[in-house]
């Protein structure tokens, strides 16, 4: 039954621990300080939290370089403050995804210190290794202009390892049998203390096989997915995996699998990246064709939408002449940008207006799939582009108006609280926005809920309305009885359209947000009025 799949209408709100909340005053946020505020997570209508790495970690790539992936980083807090907080979000009805990022480990992980002790090391062959340097070392970086090599000797074993992030992440060999075992028990260990699901880190390169990291027959092992998925399923029947893809369409079938039985969802990085080329242009079209060339996917795959996450804003599936016409609106100047691709700055200040931000957050959340939004974006968080590469967007959650806003009573914050300009935490925190019956942070409650009380769009079918209009995009969403029409307007002035009863479905439609109904005329349109950036939810009335 669709119906029994939850990731379908769910809410997911990411978090990294260290930034959220720090309840011991030492200036990194803990799970103690995250308990503490589940309250609030729950009243924003929320039902899943997509949880950062937070296992022991050198720290060098913001976590995504675990030491030991069945343990709890001691400044977060200890093994039974992960299960204390399991137990009180369950008991919320809110569900935990955490990050499986095995593409690699940290350099400082006992297996690779004991893989390259020497070559004959039981662990060796977890990690890919060459004897000479391969004519491709310095290709395929994951982060150009930081990254200088895939492939560093390592001075130990005086042979070169492969590494497609920094040189301090060695790839896993997943080809090795014992590396997948490895895995299952990974993911076997956090079901058992009761999480939902994994967001997968970096699918593409956990499946490069690692003779396709020699450069030799470039090949990905899909069925290696659906081995995990087989996997997670017996341990834990509704469990999902939500996977970090930035593929091309044509491909991402190949994720889902034929018939939905490799990964549950996806991060869908194509409508994102068209997403903000409308943004910045007001034309819809491409747009429409980066969603109709997503939209065949198996009935138990979903998509996953965001805005922003906690690395650049990746737009490198744009072209060329799209990318800088993307860079000229929301990242201007050399320093916003990032990996000669991105943008590494939050929604707020990139867009720079409250109805723009509306409009974005309203059109992802009526996107075909599971909105997933970044914590501090429903209070419009600004971001510290003094801080290096990602480090811009990762900055301290603005709790109250207080010292360090309100994040930590501590004198040195992980990363400094923003506390200049108009973004400062004097001006924009939680504690101001919750009494402000006008706020960003109320208008999100809202968009929340009504998202919630739209099962179609998770359930349900879609097409895109033609509007008339390319500043428009409309679309149309039905399942069972329902039926649900959403418009956006991507320009910065009023435009009036006028809908056919036969594609309204009803001659009286409802305004999901306020309390006005459209009835057609005599002769059997509605009229819709949409403002500048203005954004409308109805739903047929039968
Ligand atoms: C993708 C994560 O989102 C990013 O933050 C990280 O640096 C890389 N994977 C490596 O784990």
């Amino acid at each position: 039954m669709l119906e029994d799949l939850w990731y379908k209408n769910a809410v997911i709100y990411s978090l990294d621990l260290e930034t959220f909340m720090d309840a011991n005053n030492d200036g990194t946020g803990d799970f103690e300080g995250l308990c503490n505020r589940l309250d609030y997570l729950h009243a924003l209508g929320l039902d899943t939290i997509w949880l950062a790495p937070f296992q022991p970690t050198p720290n060098r790539d913001n976590g995504y370089d675990i030491s030991d992936f069945y343990g709890v980083d001691p400044r977060h807090g200890s093994s039974g403050d992960f299960v204390s907080f399991i137990h009180k979000a369950r008991k919320l009805g809110i569900k935990v995804i955490i990050d499986l990022v095995v593409n690699h480990t940290s350099d400082q992980h006992r297996w690779f210190q004991e893989a390259r002790s020497s070559k004959d090391n039981a662990k060796r062959d977890w990690y890919v290794w060459s004897e000479e340097r391969p004519a491709d070392w310095n290709k395929g970086m994951v982060f150009p202009g930081v990254q200088k090599a895939t492939w560093t000797r390592d001075k130990e074993s005086k042979e070169y390892y492969f590494h497609r992030f920094y040189e301090f992440q060695p790839d896993l060999n997943t080809d090795n049998p014992e590396v997948r075992e490895e895995i299952n028990k990974i993911m076997g260990y956090w079901l058992e203390l009761g999480i939902a699901g994994f967001r997968v880190d970096a699918v593409p390169f956990i499946l490069e096989s690692s003779n396709s990291k020699k450069g030799e027959n470039p090949k990905l092992h899909f069925e290696y997915l659906k081995e995990m998925r087989k996997f997670l399923q017996w341990r834990k029947g509704d469990a999902v995996l939500l996977g970090e893809a930035n593929v091309l369409p044509n491909e991402s079938k190949k994720y889902f699998g034929e018939e939905g039985e490799g990964i549950h969802l996806m991060f869908n990085f194509f409508v994102n990246q068209y997403t903000f080329y409308a943004l910045a242009t007001a034309d819809t079209r491409p747009l429409i064709k980066a969603l109709e060339a997503t939209k065949d996917i198996p009935g138990s795959s979903q998509w996953a939408h965001f805005l922003r996450n906690h690395d650049e804003l990746d737009l490198g599936r744009l072209t060329e002449e799209e990318r800088q016409t993307v860079f000229a609106r929301f990242g201007p100047e050399k320093h916003m940008q990032l990996y000669e691709r991105g943008i590494r700055r939050r929604l707020s200040p990139m867009l720079g207006s409250r109805q723009q931000t509306e409009l974005a957050y309203s059109l992802m959340f009526s996107l075909p799939g599971t909105p997933v939004i970044r914590y501090g974006d429903e209070i419009g968080m600004g971001d510290n582009l003094e801080l290096e590469e990602r480090d811009s967007v990762r900055t301290p959650m603005q709790w109250t108006g207080e010292k360090q806003g309100g994040f930590t009573k501590g004198e040195t914050p992980i990363h400094p609280v923003v506390d200049e300009g108009y973004y400062s935490y004097e001006h924009v925190n939680v504690e101001d926005q919750r009494r402000e019956p006008g706020s960003l942070l109320n208008w999100m409650t809202s968009l929340i809920r009504m998202r919630k009380e739209c099962p179609e769009i998770g359930y349900g079918n879609w097409e895109i309305m033609e509007t008339g209009h390319t500043e428009i995009l409309g679309m149309r969403y039905t399942w069972k009885n329902k039926i649900l029409l959403i418009w956006h307007n991507f320009q910065e002035k009023s435009l009036e359209l006028v809908v056919p009863e036969k594609m309204a479905g009803a001659s009286r439609i409802a305004d999901l947000m306020s309390n006005i109904e459209s009835i057609v005329d005599e002769k059997g349109r509605h009229t819709i009025t949409l403002e500048a950036y203005g954004y409308r939810w109805f739903r047929a009335v039968p």
